[in-house]
């Protein structure tokens, strides 16, 4: 069957990574959670002290550092999932904590974050059959990409499953924080001067407010079949 690339972006903790990580596994593509390499810049930024006292980041020292930074997926024997590799050690737990959640738009803004980033998604991507999520994937990363999705349910949505996910992972959560980060994200992903998140003009829309798991896995399916059958080989 041909391969294509899938490209999934939208806004934060609307579940792209779930429909993603489902999909890949369903039709036997590589999944990358392109959000999970941000996230370990900005454990690495974290580790090296590179956050001033408001949040912002020392750009410049982060800069030269940037060659000592290896993002990789290493699969889980169990589970058969990517875990998130930081320099050759697993921080899968580590980058979806509220500390990384709330400097992770600070790096992700960096021009030259995103260009390391972008480079080492389309080599990733090179042989297609990927299921790739992020925020400018089908229209900067992959603006070739044969089906792009752009993912979108309201704010008050998107907190409260990301208040679900992290209280059953046992932390202790206050859900008005959650949506304070939910919408300052959006508000800092949509406006950021490199890369912002958009809508890319031939990406398909949903809104996944009032659906169930199943019921978006079941319209993605329908979508990817539609595209492998008429992509070009
Ligand atoms: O999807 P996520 O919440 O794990 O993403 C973490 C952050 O990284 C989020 O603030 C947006 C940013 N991001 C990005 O700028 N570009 C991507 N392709 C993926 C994520």
């Amino acid at each position: 069957m041909k391969k294509i690339i899938v490209a999934i972006d939208g806004h934060s903790s609307c579940g792209k990574s779930t429909m993603a990580k489902d999909l890949a596994r369903e039709v036997g593509y590589v999944y990358i959670d392109t959000g999970a390499m941000y996230r370990a810049v900005t454990l690495f930024a974290m580790q090296h002290d590179l956050f001033a006292p408001d949040g912002s980041v020392l750009a410049e020292q982060l800069e030269q550092l940037m060659p000592q930074v290896q993002v990789s997926f290493k699969l889980d024997p169990e589970t058969n999932l990517p875990l998130t590799q930081l320099n050759g050690t697993t921080v899968e737990s580590e980058i979806r904590g509220m500390a990384v959640s709330s400097h992770v738009s600070a790096i992700a803004a960096l021009p030259f974050v995103r260009r390391a980033m972008t480079e080492q998604q389309q080599r990733m991507g090179s042989e297609k059959g990927i299921v790739m999520d992020g925020r400018d994937i089908g229209t900067v990363v992959f603006p070739q990409a044969e089906l792009k999705i752009f993912v979108t349910a309201s704010a008050r949505v998107r907190a409260q499953r990301r208040y679900d996910e992290l209280t059953a992972k046992g932390q202790t959560v206050n859900f008005d924080e959650i949506l304070k980060n939910v919408e300052e994200r959006d508000y800092i992903d949509s406006h950021r001067a490199v890369a912002p998140l958009r809508q890319s003009p031939d990406a398909l829309l949903l809104d996944n407010s009032d659906l169930t798991i199943a019921e978006q896995k079941e319209w993605l399916m329908e979508q990817f079949k539609a595209r492998t059958a008429s992509a070009p080989l």
